[in-house]
């Protein structure tokens, strides 16, 4: 039920803090250490290769994902776009782990993926928030994203907590493999579930944004390097499902090889800044599209803002800025279908769950 919401996508953008204190409550253990199934830590110990698959969202929960089984516990990984991997298989490494991300659980793209490699004798976990779904059924191992029922077409809740598993996965995985790390995820989780909620003071501001930034236009950019790239692919998907706005998530760097051309008076560019080590850069790009006409506006994180950043996020390990980098863009997508006079939770053309190929 959506209570006071107006739509539930607001309501399950809210629910987030809630949802990192279920999933440290429910992988936790009473020593206050990581509680996992010990088959599928086995799985991740005995793979050479960590394959996942996913749609939409999903997919860009996975890309955070490899940066944290990549530099957490040293597993290499490919991340796939599912109905492009059915048909396209790559060469595989000798002792794969599939790993299906999938709030629903029941996406066909996914589970042919699924169906294909389960023939071909691979192991498989899914992440899923609907234990008894398809894709958690023929699975060898499920963890549960514990996000609570997710209504809107456009996904949120469900991204964090894919996030926050994937990190947990893989402090689990590098504790089992010896490697030593100064990161207890259960903790900076806890952290984050406090800055998520002190975004909810900031809704004013974004709501603002959007009004500025999205009312009239047509199109729109948004950058990003390094995990920020990541996360505007995602901004650029809310924003495109929800409020039919065209628009584009981009790395910083790579504008100028084409893109860029595209930038005329007023495009609207919203960059985000949570990286240490590509702030500068990231903030050239700002310079470079403004210097060409575009509407900019600059999402940083405490300790990297500059002055005339529109909004700056509360601090959090770097690793885990996706969780509240995304807050403000789920809203601004929000917001934007709002004041465009969209469907915010059943928007045209889409299904919550897309059970054809
Ligand atoms: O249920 P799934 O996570 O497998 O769904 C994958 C995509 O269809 C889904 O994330 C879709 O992109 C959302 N509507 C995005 O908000």
């Amino acid at each position: 039920e959506k209570g006071t919401y107006p739509h539930f996508m607001l309501k399950e953008i809210d629910e987030q803090p809630f949802v990192m204190r279920k999933i440290i409550q429910e992988y936790q253990d009473e020593n206050d250490e990581i509680k996992l199934d010990g088959q599928v830590r086995q799985a991740m110990l005995e793979t050479d290769r960590v394959y996942i698959i996913a749609a939409g969202t999903s997919f860009h929960a996975g890309l955070v994902g490899k940066q944290f089984l990549e530099n957490i516990a040293n597993v290499p990984v490919e991340v796939h776009i599912a109905s492009e991997f059915s048909y396209n298989m790559p060469l595989l490494s000798e002792k794969p782990l599939f790993v299906f991300i999938s709030q629903s659980g029941e996406t066909a793209d996914s589970r042919s993926v699924l169906v294909k490699i389960k023939e071909l004798g691979h192991p498989s976990l899914t992440l899923t928030n609907v234990p008894g779904s398809t894709l958690s059924r023929e699975a060898d191992y499920t963890l549960h994203l514990h996000a609570g029922p997710e209504i809107a077409v456009a996904s949120t809740k469900a991204y964090t907590a894919q996030i926050a598993v994937l990190a947990i996965l893989a402090v689990d995985t590098a504790k089992a493999k010896g490697l030593s790390f100064d990161f207890n995820p259960l903790q900076e989780l806890a952290i984050v579930a406090n800055a998520m909620e002190g975004l909810t003071d900031q809704k004013e501001i974004i709501e603002e944004i959007a009004r500025d930034f999205f009312t009239e236009t047509r199109n729109a950019f948004y950058i990003g390097r390094g995990l920020d790239y990541f996360v505007v692919q995602e901004a650029s998907l809310k924003l495109k499902e929800i409020s039919y706005i065209q628009a584009e998530g981009f790395a910083g760097g790579e504008l100028k090889h084409g893109t860029i051309a595209l930038i005329e008076e007023g495009t609207p560019v919203i960059a985000l800044a949570t990286q240490e080590s590509v702030n500068l850069s990231i903030r050239g790009n700002v310079q470079e599209v403004a210097a060409r006409g575009a509407k900019t506006c600059v999402i940083s994180m405490k300790g990297l803002e500059q002055e005339g950043d529109t909004l700056v996020l509360p601090h959090v390990h770097e690793l885990l800025t996706p969780l509240v980098s995304v807050v403000p863009m789920q809203l601004l997508a929000y917001y934007a279908a709002l004041h465009r006079d969209c469907d915010v939770d059943k928007p045209r053309n889409l299904a919550k769950s897309v059970t054809v190929e």
